[in-house]
């Protein structure tokens, strides 16, 4: 089985992806995180599903080598990623008497990722944390970069912070027991990094797809190391979202303002980027510079991997754009739209008029 490594060269922060089928079972994973803790303690933060599969044999690797770790199971879901989620982080990590020197090690998806990487972030000022994603959404977006944070009934993600992990592992056997419909949201961010960065591997997610919903360990390890890799080079440029970072965002400015309307419940955040995407697509249509065929071939790739691409009808453009202008993606007070110049090419614009949103949001599948 193929296995990968990608090296994060953010300076003073730098860090390894590392990628393989069966990673969790191995002792280079007890390795990794006991060389980062270093006699100090480790908290461990997951979801009651998570535990028997992969925790447990994790906390038996550990105990082996006499480390003890501390758990922290938590409820799933996005309407949990709130501050009233991190303070019981908080809670929990002063219970395991985590100090400056201790661990979190967060395995789930992101969700799970950002919360507790931003509790991280914030206690004490700042403690190191591991990421070990579970979902292919962790795995090819949330669980690099560093972007940490939870949601406010406002808007998503709306406070949080930069903090880069100290290592991710990720191991794409852990798709085996993820639900059909959270590897379909995870592949919305897969065909995303096509579209903005990498035409050959707009072309290459397609002609995997079979594979990949079929979870073929090779196709699936391929599809989520040249993700983490786009990721990588475009955070290495530009870590706090200064300029190229936003091209990241294509289809979150629509998405993320349908996940908040519909309170985090409707949507996977994949399936809200996907119709984010088609509309923000046709939007580069409207405003002269996305060819219809790259809609169309984007509205295709979605279909076959079975995401939602219709704008949903009981949603208002109106509450859509009064959402959107309170998300952190606005600038002076102009919405910014990432848009395509064609597959593997967008550029970033807050000069889209009302009007062609409009229409945008008005075409039918
Ligand atoms: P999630 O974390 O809610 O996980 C989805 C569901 O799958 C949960 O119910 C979870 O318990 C379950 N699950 C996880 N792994 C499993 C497994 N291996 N087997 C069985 N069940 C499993 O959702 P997600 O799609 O991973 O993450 C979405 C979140 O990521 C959003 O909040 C989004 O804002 C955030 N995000 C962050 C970044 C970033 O850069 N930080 C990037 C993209 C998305
Ligand atoms: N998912 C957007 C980013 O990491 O910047």
């Amino acid at each position: 089985m193929s296995a990968y490594q990608i090296e994060v060269a953010i300076p003073d922060r730098d860090y390894t992806i590392e990628i393989a089928p069966g990673l969790l079972a191995t002792a280079r994973t007890i390795d990794v995180l006991q060389s980062l803790a270093n006699k100090s303690r480790i908290c461990i933060v997951t979801h009651p599903v998570l535990m028997k599969p992969y925790v447990s044999p994790l906390v038996e690797g550990l105990k082996e080598r006499g480390i003890d770790p501390f758990l922290h199971v938590i409820p799933s879901g996005e309407h949990r990623k709130t501050l009233a989620t991190v303070a019981r982080m908080y809670d929990a990590f002063i219970e395991a008497k985590l100090d400056r020197k201790s661990l979190v090690v967060v395995v789930g998806g992101g969700v799970l990722g950002d919360a507790a990487g931003f509790a991280a972030a914030s206690y004490l000022r700042g403690i190191r944390f591991v990421q070990i994603p579970t979902t292919l959404l962790a795995h090819v977006d949330s669980s690099v970069g560093g972007k940490t944070g939870v949601d406010l009934p406002q808007g998503k993600n709306l406070i949080g912070a930069f903090h880069q992990p100290s290592s991710v592992l990720i191991d794409p056997k852990t798709l085996q027991t993820l639900p059909m419909r959270e590897l379909r949201a995870g592949l919305a961010e897969v065909i995303k990094y096509g579209i903005i960065y990498d035409n050959a591997f707009f072309a290459r997610v397609d002609a995997l797809l079979p594979r990949i919903l079929r979870r073929d360990m090779e196709a699936l390890s391929e599809i989520i190391a040249r993700s983490c890799e786009i990721k990588a080079e475009v955070v290495c440029q530009d870590e706090t979202e200064q300029g190229l970072r936003a091209i990241l965002n294509f289809g979150h400015t629509i998405g993320h303002a349908l996940e908040a309307i519909t309170n985090y419940r409707r949507y996977k955040h994949g399936e809200a980027v996907a119709i984010g995407m088609v509309v923000e697509s046709r939007i580069g249509e409207r405003v002269g510079q996305t060819p219809a065929e790259t809609t169309q071939a984007l509205i295709d790739t979605l279909q076959r991997a079975k995401l939602p691409v219709a704008y949903p009808s009981d949603i208002s453009v109106e509450r859509v754009l009064e959402v959107a202008q309170r998300d952190k993606k606005t600038v002076g007070g102009l919405l910014r739209f990432v848009l395509p110049l064609r597959i593997g090419e967008v550029n970033v614009r807050s000069d889209v008029p009302i009007s062609a949103i409009e229409a945008a949001t008005q075409i039918s599948i």
